[in-house]
């Protein structure tokens, strides 16, 4: 087998040598599979017979987007009471609405290592939705994953790790279809970068192709499909394909990858969406699996055309595709809507969302009944968000300034720290956090952000929380004037007005990184000299904290500066930003955020990059544009391992609390006795895939102990030495395949319990095309971060 022959080649580091040529197309896998409904009988009945009422144009009109008061819109059907369907971003908010709530972004959430809060988070995004008359969220996000620090919209999902994403992806969809709204897990697959996501016009009027994302089978399926299974086995109603082209072929229009490994593999029986524009042709893309487009356009002609709608009715009139294929496509979109009641009394689309995208009623050229505009903001969604962030803030050091004891002086410094002054709304005309640079970054850009109702700043919630005690607040914002009169400003001297008088007990520097859909970071470094800012109030003031808001990993230059005493990482906390950074300044919330990702010392020795250079932008050659992966599974911490470390400032799943913990006890029991290499080949295919790959081979527990005296949460991380145990060479040491989130109070222990499945214990064997348990013993190393094991154990 070719792909076979090239993983055993050769090796440089543990990763796979590259060819190429093996990765630049996409075999075909035809017909698209049909769905049976499985895990939704009663409603697939019901899709049925709804299907049997239709008309072919009714049909194509069901699969394809239109014009609507959504962010996509499928037109309704009077004559059957099916009012339509609208979608809406995103994985945060729903954006595209008044009153609602803006909840802490993925990142956030992964921080947080918390099935729980992961789960309600979803439920509550979930019900603003089904509050505003949305069926369809489009979120969370499982890809990107995170391969690159660089991309623009990892802050989207929930971390540079495929369990962990696995697992947060599958809680948010449970969590938003519990709340009667169907999820759309997105984006499928390898959208790692937003640099020539779409495609682009040369200078002499070539159309040049969308960046190629090369992966080979075994990562595929161990990094990138990987949390995508677990979405897909909590029954995501929806997948959405992504813009870029995976290898060679676009994203929704590999039939490799949505007939073969989605629709087959992984027995996925609800619909794939496209990303809005992601359609660049027609029968190919119905015939590869893609079930319906978006935006779409029903008509043969529409401004952007859709390749669907009238034409896709042409096509099955024509004989180009069987009626049946448009047939299982409408009943992949009507399964889940039956399922999640969504036909029961669903409300109606709030008015707001028309008026925000600018579409009257009268251009709907349809009639589309809109409800009046409601408020979908709870105290308990309010509450929530506030503890939210607090529990996922991740502190990376603390020589033990925090929590603060009632400060009587306090001085706030940096651009990140007051209200954002070019509006709350990131996709405001004209707004770019790059270049306004005052103002607190709350959530990232694009279409993954929220129309924040309103924005607690750390300011406005330091000033408060100073107030009750009767302390001063004094405050640079301006990160200009803090580096340019420098020391001037903290310290009084005679010549200069610009002073925090008397010097400050404590010094708040908020710095910050954004981060955006439509292009990629163009650094890793805290923006706006936030850096130089960290520099020199700390070259002042010998109790200076520093709190960054935005996008990880960022780089921490100051981090061992001794003035430096604390360094929060908060990342895009949503609307009670400063309430939740307040309660873990001042420990009513003891921090129990974990880092997602690694952060690097530097730029430089940081993983792989995105794809960009002048000579591409520049191009003419259509194909230009291809990013292999040659890296394979070594991303972020598997990547920085090959160099034991050394390039690590904070490693994955770092996180420190007011508290301290200890682990023991590790005790290993199996559950099934002479496992089988290979999942039971008779198992039944359900969603998520084979049956058996989702059964717990083994329980490994551990006890873990608050040693310290305040109450916190321990995060117990479990990592699973497969290379050792025989998997092929490519094969990363430690891998994460368990965690836990577990509240303590002084002295208190408990006991955590993690649940091995054959899967999460399987590398993905390219010749046999299936799971395989290596064939050794498996080692299992417990402990509060990658790479430094408190209790170790293996699988016997
Ligand atoms: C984004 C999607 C989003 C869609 C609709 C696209 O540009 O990639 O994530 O859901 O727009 O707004």
């Amino acid at each position: 087998m070719a792909l076979l022959a090239a993983l055993a080649a050769s090796f440089v580091g543990g990763v796979a040598a590259w060819d190429p040529s093996l990765y630049t197309s996409s075999p075909a896998v035809l017909p698209s599979p049909n769905t049976t409904g499985i895990g939704w009988e009663e409603a697939f009945a019901k899709a049925k017979d709804f299907l049997a009422e239709l008309t072919l144009e009714e049909k194509t009109a069901l699969v394809t987007g239109t014009t609507g008061p959504c962010a996509g819109n499928i037109i309704g059907i009077e004559r059957l009471n099916f009012t339509g369907l609208c979608l809406q971003d995103g994985p945060l908010a729903i954006r595209q609405a008044t009153y609602a709530s803006v909840f802490p972004a993925g990142v956030n959430a992964g921080a947080s290592f918390d099935r729980e809060l992961l789960y309600k988070r979803g439920l509550y995004i979930g019900e603003e939705f089904k509050g505003k008359g949305s069926e369809i969220m489009l979120g969370p996000v499982a890809g990107p994953l995170g391969r690159t620090p660089w991309g623009g919209r990892n802050w989207e999902g929930f971390g540079a790790d495929p369990y962990l994403s696995g697992i947060a992806n599958a809680e948010t969809v449970r969590g938003i279809q519990d709340a009667g709204v169907q999820a759309t897990t997105k984006h499928y697959i390898g959208n790692e970068q937003e640099t020539q996501r779409n495609p682009s016009t040369a200078d002499d009027g070539t159309t040049i192709e969308s960046v190629s994302t090369n992966i080979d089978d075994r990562t595929m399926h161990e990094l990138y499909v990987f949390p995508f299974a677990d979405a897909v086995r909590a029954g995501s109603a929806s997948i959405m394909c992504s813009y870029n082209r995976l290898n060679g072929s676009y994203g929704c229009q590999n039939s490799k990858m949505l007939n073969g490994v989605l629709k087959e593999e992984l027995g996925f029986q609800g619909y794939v969406m496209s990303d809005w524009g992601a359609v660049h042709s027609g029968v190919a893309t119905i015939e590869s699996g893609l079930d319906m487009n978006m935006p779409g356009g029903i008509g043969f002609t529409n401004s952007t055309p859709s390749f669907w709608g009238a034409n896709a009715t042409a096509a099955v009139t024509n004989g180009t595709i069987p009626e049946s294929r448009i047939d299982d496509m409408v009943l992949r979109i009507m399964t889940p809507y039956f399922h999640l009641g969504q036909d029961k009394s669903f409300p109606l689309v709030d008015k707001s969302s028309a008026d925000i995208n600018g579409v009257a009623k009268s251009n709907f050229g349809y009639d589309f009944e809109l409800g009046p505009i409601v408020d979908v903001r709870t105290e308990e969604h309010t509450q929530f968000i506030r503890e939210a962030a607090a529990n996922s803030t991740v502190l990376v050091k603390n020589t033990g300034s925090l929590p603060l004891k009632k400060p009587k002086n306090i001085a706030v410094f940096g651009n990140d720290a007051g209200d954002f002054v070019a509006g709350l709304y990131s996709l405001t005309a004209g707004f770019s956090a790059d270049t306004v640079e005052q103002g607190t970054l709350a959530s990232g850009g694009g279409s993954g952000t929220g129309r924040f109702s309103y924005l607690v700043t750390p300011l406005e919630a330091i000033k408060a929380k100073a107030k009750e005690d009767g302390a001063l607040v004094q405050f640079i914002l301006d990160n200009e004037v803090i580096t340019t009169d420098g020391i001037d400003t903290i310290i009084p001297t005679e010549d200069t007005m610009d002073t925090i008088v008397p010097p400050a007990d404590v010094c708040l520097v908020f710095i910050k990184s954004w981060a955006t859909e439509g292009y990629d970071r163009a650094t890793l470094e805290p923006q706006h000299n936030g850096t130089g800012v960290v520099n020199t109030v700390a070259a002042a003031c010998n109790n200076t904290i520093v709190i960054h808001n935005g996008a990880g990993p960022v780089i921490l230059p100051f981090a061992s500066h001794p003035n430096v005493t604390a360094i929060l990482l908060s990342h895009f906390p949503g609307q009670e930003s400063g309430n939740s950074l307040v309660d873990v300044l001042y420990g009513a919330v003891n921090p129990s955020g974990h880092l997602p990702y690694t952060i690097p010392k530097s730029e430089d020795v940081a993983s792989p990059r995105i794809v960009n250079s002048t000579a591409l932008v520049e191009t003419t050659d259509p194909n230009a544009w291809q990013d292999p992966f040659t890296e394979g599974l070594f991303i972020d911490y598997r990547y920085y391992a090959l160099q034991n470390n050394s390039a690590v400032a904070y490693p994955f799943g770092f996180g420190l609390s007011y508290t301290s913990f200890a682990l023991a006890d590790l005790a290993v029991s199996a559950l099934v006795s002479n496992a089988s290499a290979l999942p039971d080949a008779s198992a039944p295919i359900v969603p998520g895939g084979n049956k058996d790959l989702w059964t717990p081979l083994y329980t490994a527990t551990a006890s873990v102990t608050n040693t310290g005296d305040v109450a916190g949460a321990a995060v117990p991380q479990l990592y699973v030495n497969l290379a050792a145990a025989g998997a092929p060479a490519g094969t990363p040491a430690w891998q994460l395949r368990g965690f836990d989130r577990v509240d303590l109070a002084p002295g208190e222990t408990k006991t955590v319990e993690f649940e091995l499945l054959r899967r999460d214990l399987s590398f993905w064997d390219v010749e046999a095309q299936q799971w395989r348990l290596p064939s050794g013993t498996i080692d299992v190393q417990v402990g509060f971060q990658y790479g430094k094991a408190e209790v170790t154990g293996s699988l016997a």
